[in-house]
Formats: structure tokens, sequence, C-alpha cells
């Protein structure tokens, strides 16, 4: 059993959404005492931008091919992904264009495209300053959480949880009641992950 466990955020230890990726992965390894977690802090060590040059000894193709095998191993992937300006940091952007490769993650084929990673689950860790939530005036805006869904949905995996804390900035009680909420569903979907 292999959980990937990836942080994104750029603030260190003030991070929320480290703070509750962290507490996902804990959980997990409370729930599946074997498991073997693979850790990438896209924020202290962010991969380079994809291109198409580049030969097997090139370390960013390297790089790039130890990223997706370690996607391709894992049951579990964990997630921690801010809202910056509507989408997700651009660390997580070149993660995410490491890990889409036809032919391992998905292919196209007569009926169009077809997953080829399903039977994972994917955690994240969702964190943004406003409010987004599907019914409110900001639903609109959300690239951060739709996003996600669409690439790794693209990826065959149905399995995708949001771990959610948003109004960050609204005020200092707003913060404090969005983390004690998103704590209390980590709990939960640990039990059910179990
Ligand atoms: C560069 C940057 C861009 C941000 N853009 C948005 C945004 O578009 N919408 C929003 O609600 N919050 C935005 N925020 C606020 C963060 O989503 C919020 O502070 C969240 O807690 C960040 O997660 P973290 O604590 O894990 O770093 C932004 C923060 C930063 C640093």
């Amino acid at each position: 059993m292999n959980i990937l466990h990836i942080d994104s955020s750029a603030l260190g230890s003030h991070s929320v959404s480290r703070e509750l990726s962290a507490a996902v992965t804990a959980e997990l390894r409370r729930s599946h005492p074997d498991v073997r977690v693979t850790y990438r802090d896209l924020a202290a060590r962010p991969l380079p931008h994809w291109t198409p040059l580049g030969d097997a000894g090139d370390p960013a193709v390297r790089e790039g091919s130890a990223v997706l095998e370690e996607f391709l191993v894992a049951d579990f992937v964990v997630i921690g992904a801010p809202m910056y300006n509507f989408s997700i940091p651009s660390t997580l952007k070149a993660w995410i264009d490491r890990v889409a490769v036809a032919g391992r993650t998905f292919r196209y084929g007569p009926n169009g495209a077809e997953g080829l990673a399903g039977g994972k689950q994917v955690i994240i860790a969702s964190t943004r300053g406003g409010f987004y939530a599907a019914g409110t005036p900001g639903a609109a805006a959300d690239f951060q959480e739709a996003y996600l869904r669409q690439v790794f949905g693209f990826f065959g995996i149905d399995a995708i949880e949001f771990v959610r804390a948003e109004g960050l900035n609204i005020s200092p009680a707003q913060k404090t009641e969005a983390l004690a909420a998103a704590h209390a569903s980590i709990d939960c979907d640990a039990r059910r992950a179990a």
C-alpha cells in the first residue's frame, strides 16, 4: 500500500493546506499501518516545466519519469492544493504536466479519451481565502477544485475527495471554524477509507 503525499503551498509552516494534507496522511497511516509514504514538496523543490526537449539522460526527463512512477504506484494520493488566483499553484500544474502522459495515465481511442490510472483514491486538501462552494456566488470562479476533479477524472480516477477549508482570509473566527470543520471531516474520510 503506497501513499503519495504532495504539498504545493508557498507559505511553509503557515500553510493551512500543508496542515490538512499532513493530517489526512496521518489518518491514512493510522488506518493502514503498513503503508509506505512518498513525500514531494513542490514549493521547496519545484519541478522544471515540461518541454519537448531532452533525452533519457536529461535530469529533468529523469525526474519527470520518477514523478510519473510515484503517481502510478500510489494507492492514495494526498495533495495540499491552495487556491492561487482562482486556480492552483503553478508548481502543482508543473507536476500535473509530468503525470499527464499519453499511454500511461490516459489514451485517446476510437471512443475518445480513456483514463488509465483508475483504482486510486485522491484526497485533496483544498484551501482558499474566499468562498466558492456550490450554490454560492463565487462558485463560477472555482477553477481549482473543478480543474483538479477534471484532471483526475481524465486519468480514470473517480474516487476524489476534497477536505476543504475556505473563507480563510475573511476573519480569524471564520478561519478557526473552517479549520475545525476540515479536521472533523478528515476523521470521517479516514474511517470510510479504512
Ligand atoms: C499567490 C496567491 C494567490 C491567491 N489567490 C486566491 C484566490 O484567487 N482566491 C482566494 O479565495 N484566495 C486566494 N489566495 C488565498 C489562499 O488561497 C489562502 O490564503 C489559502 O489559505 C492558501 O493556502 P495555504 O495556507 O495552504 O498556503 C491566494 C493566496 C496567494 C498566496
